[in-house]
């Protein structure tokens, strides 16, 4: 039996988000360069995306490149990169046939020119597409989301936009990157490994963290609704106690 078949549609989460983890070990582990790893954890995208979308979960969201990565080897830099075009411009017919929307978060600007013409013209591509966002973290930092937001928030104090006293999660939250989208309620995590890593740190606040040893490569449907199982059987109590869960107290 699947655990697809385990899966009540009904609560799904409407906001999966994936830190996508182990390609070099992969590719160590089999004597190859860990580019191989990077190219093979492409087939573990499409799978996910695909699985995602067919059971009906509104945003995905990919960490596919941090700020921190970009002090790697310039060749796994360059690689990457190259990998992210040729996989953008490879998967358009399958984000078209699957009706998914391309975003991407990050510091955009910071991808180099043809990366970046090439990002957003798939974007623009996609922008009809409404089943399912695909939501990329490109050159992303949660740290540098947070202080922009803030620079964005001082600055409307400063021109009197904004009093000080209406300032509240909401205006935090208006001002990341994510402010289109609701906050994952799971984080996928992949690779044993049990951090966050600069990821989506404010909107993480209430997510369920699901931990799995497998490297990103051998990561399939099947474990990608292993873990929607695994969140299905959380308590998500934010809070309150378990008593106030079950008997839908409300406060
Ligand atoms: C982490 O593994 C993975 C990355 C830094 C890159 C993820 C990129 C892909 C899966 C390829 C393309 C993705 C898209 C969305 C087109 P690691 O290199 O840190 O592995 P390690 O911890 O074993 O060294």
């Amino acid at each position: 039996m699947s655990f697809k078949d385990k899966i009540d549609l009904n609560r799904l989460p409407r906001h999966v988000a994936v830190i996508m983890d182990g390609n070099g070990r992969w590719a160590k582990k089999q004597g190859r360069l860990r580019t191989f790893g990077h190219e093979s954890g492409v087939t573990s995208v499409r799978e996910t995306a695909e699985a995602a979308a067919e059971l009906g979960i509104e945003n995905l969201t990919l960490y596919a490149f941090s700020t921190e990565n970009w002090n790697r080897p310039r060749h796994e830099v360059e690689a990457l990169m190259h990998l992210l075009i040729r996989t953008i411009n490879n998967e358009m017919k399958t984000l078209n046939q699957n009706n998914i929307r391309l975003f991407a978060i990050g510091n955009l600007k910071a991808l180099n020119k043809n990366t970046y013409k090439h990002l957003l013209k798939a974007i623009d591509d996609t922008k009809t597409n409404a089943r399912m966002n695909l939501i990329l973290a490109l050159s992303y930092s949660s740290h540098d989301e947070i202080v922009e937001a803030a620079r964005e928030i001082a600055q409307k104090v400063k021109n009197n936009e904004l009093a000080v006293e209406d300032i509240n999660d909401n205006t935090i939250s208006k001002h990341l990157y994510t402010k289109d989208f609701p906050d994952p309620e799971l984080l996928i995590r992949t690779s044993g490994e049990y951090r966050i890593s600069n990821f989506l740190m404010w909107q993480l606040a209430y997510a369920e963290l699901y931990f799995t040893p497998k490297l990103w490569p051998d990561f399939r449907r099947e474990d990608f609704y292993e873990a929607i199982v695994n969140f299905q059987c959380r308590e998500r109590r934010f809070g309150r106690t378990s008593e106030q869960v079950s008997e839908k107290v409300k406060l």
